[in-house]
């Protein structure tokens, strides 16, 4: 049984293995589909859309780190409609996220200011927005500052902390727009299990997680608002 299916991608008749999702088969052919929650050291959560294509056939746009390849599709990876739907998904991430880059220590190494200035999104419009909501800032821990006004709720921790540390110290607490990543009983980081390994702020696409010893070596604030 042929272990390959044939599918095309932006017009282009391409070979994949079967079992292979839509991002892995543009990525073995050199397309670049933006991701936010996807990282290749986690499994697949598909919570943040950013990654979306066109399915010829389908209605709605599908995740591409969540859709399989399937025999005949035909892929969009860059139309319009792809293309405004991903700007809506990055501007509504804005809309709830403090974008004080100039003051954040991933200023220049963030993923999601990196997407924003791709989609031509101006940070600076969302500065006024984001006080609007109420965040915290755990600034307890010996070695971790947790800053939520920065977090996007992509979940990276969390598998990170779960799958790749087996500690399970971070967690999701309530739905909607009250979602927030947090800890047992929504404790201060330094009193869960937390090791202090630092690999939840190693897979954090923005400045919501810092190591301490990073802030003091690049001079940035302690306290980011
Ligand atoms: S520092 Fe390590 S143990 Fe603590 S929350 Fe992050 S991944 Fe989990
Ligand atoms: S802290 Fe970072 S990795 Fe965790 S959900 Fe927020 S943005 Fe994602
Ligand atoms: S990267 Fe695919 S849904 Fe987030």
């Amino acid at each position: 049984m042929a272990n390959t299916i044939n599918i095309s991608i932006n017009g282009f008749q391409v070979e994949v293995e079967k079992g292979k999702t839509i991002l892995q088969a543009a990525e073995s052919q050199g397309i670049t589909i933006p991701t936010l929650c996807y990282h290749k050291d986690l499994c697949v959560a598909g919570n943040c859309r950013v990654c979306v294509v066109e399915v010829a056939g389908q209605t709605r746009l599908s995740a591409a780190c969540a859709t399989p390849c399937d025999e005949g599709m035909e892929i969009l990876t860059n139309s319009l409609k792809v293309r405004n739907s991903r700007k809506h998904i990055i501007e509504l991430l804005l809309a709830e996220h403090n974008a004080d880059c100039t003051k954040c220590y991933r200023n220049g190494n963030c993923e999601l200011q990196k997407l924003s200035s791709e989609y031509k999104i101006m940070t600076q419009d969302f500065i006024e927005l984001a006080p609007l909501k109420k965040y915290s800032i755990d600034m307890y821990s010996p070695s971790i500052i947790k800053d939520d006004s920065k977090c996007i709720r992509c979940q990276r921790c969390v598998r990170t902390c779960a799958e790749l540390q087996g500690v399970n110290a971070l967690t999701v607490a309530h739905k909607g727009d009250k979602m927030k990543i947090t800890t047992f009983f929504e404790k201060h980081m330094r009193d869960v299990v937390c090791t202090n390994c630092g690999q939840c702020v190693n897979h954090c696409p923005t400045g919501a997680l810092v190591e301490k010893i990073i802030l003091k070596k690049c001079g940035k604030p302690l306290r980011t608002r």
